[in-house]
């Protein structure tokens, strides 16, 4: 639904997008992940047709991202920026009202159609209320319901959650599964990272304006992962299991706490099953056995090649 080929950007002095594949599938939620000035804003304005690529090429549902096609691209997307216009004076319904006429609904239909975006983005509350007098929050919200007007198949958003507190942040993500659960087809950005692993079915990892590891979470932090960190929960004595796990290949560090061993270990999968086997026969009673995840956090460090305490 979303896709770019070997797209670039270049504004000189090595500053831009290069080179970026992307293929987002119907239905899936993609996050764009990058410290500041990574060149996720520019892919995103390239997608919406308000930046043109200096190479390669952008596709919506397959239409190719190009002047010509601008007026069936904005149908089929609602771009959220990351910063957006001040309409101080307008209360909430005339601003939304005033983008249905630029998307072009008739106008018996406005008033319908902003209390659809207004309840999905849950600010029907706001619909008197003066633009100027919104916070922060609030005007994420009706950015939301903005986007939502004349109802796309494709939301590209511009670091949505930036500057939301704690709860903002929660309601908002809430919002966004809401709307794949409706079948929408997101693109997100955003540089904080764990935000993004719950929601998405998909990330990307850009830096210096190119895609550093593309995948699931999953999938990026388990081939970036050498060795993994196993959780044993056992029913029997803890120190004589930990001494069986030393002495097995490719254990590099056992920890034990109450009942449950970690276990630093290099092998392969088919390994983690003979040391369970091993610990079994060895008269050890397991009642659980997992491999702890590494974060999205730790695989964006290792990524990019950045270390605790450097700025992102
Ligand atoms: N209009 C422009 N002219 C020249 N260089 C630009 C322009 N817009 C962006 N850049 C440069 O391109 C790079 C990517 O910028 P971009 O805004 O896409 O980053 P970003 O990932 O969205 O960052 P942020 O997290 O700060 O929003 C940066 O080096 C930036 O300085
Ligand atoms: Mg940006």
């Amino acid at each position: 639904m979303i896709r770019t080929e070997k797209l670039s950007k270049d504004y000189g002095n090595n500053r831009g997008v290069f080179d970026l594949s992307l293929n987002v599938p119907k239905g899936h939620i993609y996050g764009f992940i990058g410290p500041n000035g990574a060149g996720k804003t520019t892919t995103i304005k390239v997608l919406c047709g308000l930046l043109r690529p200096t190479a390669g090429k952008a596709y919506i549902n397959d239409i190719e991202v190009r002047p010509r096609h601008v007026r069936q691209i904005k149908k089929l997307i609602g771009y959220m920026p990351d910063s957006f216009g001040v309409y101080q004076q307008m209360s909430v319904w005339e601003y939304l009202d005033f983008f249905c006429a630029a998307y072009r609904i008739p106008t018996k239909q406005r008033r319908k159609r902003v209390d659809e975006a207004l309840k999905l983005a849950e600010a029907s509350y706001m619909l008197d209320y003066q633009m100027g007098s919104l916070s922060h929050g609030m005007n994420k919200r009706v950015a939301l319901a903005r986007i939502l007007l004349h109802d796309p198949q494709v939301l590209i958003m511009d670091e949505p959650a930036n500057g939301l507190d704690p709860h903002g942040r929660i309601e908002m993500r809430k919002m966004i599964q809401r709307l794949r659960d409706y079948g929408k087809t997101i693109l997100l950005s955003s540089h904080i990272l764990p935000e993004l692993s719950s929601v998405c079915d998909q990330v990307g990892i850009i830096e210096k304006g190119r895609l550093l590891a593309n995948g699931t979470v999953k999938d990026i932090t388990s081939s970036l992962r050498k060795q993994m960190v196993l959780s044993i929960m056992i029913q029997s004595d803890a120190a004589t299991a930990a001494s069986l796990c030393k002495d097995f290949p490719n254990v590099k560090e056992v920890n034990t706490s109450g009942n449950e061993l970690r276990v630093v270990f290099a092998g392969t999968r088919n390994e983690i099953a003979e040391l369970n086997e091993t610990l079994v026969h060895q008269g050890v009673r397991i009642i659980g056995l997992r491999e702890e995840q590494d974060d999205l956090e730790e695989a964006f460090l290792k990524v990019t090649g950045r270390h605790d305490g450097e700025a992102s």
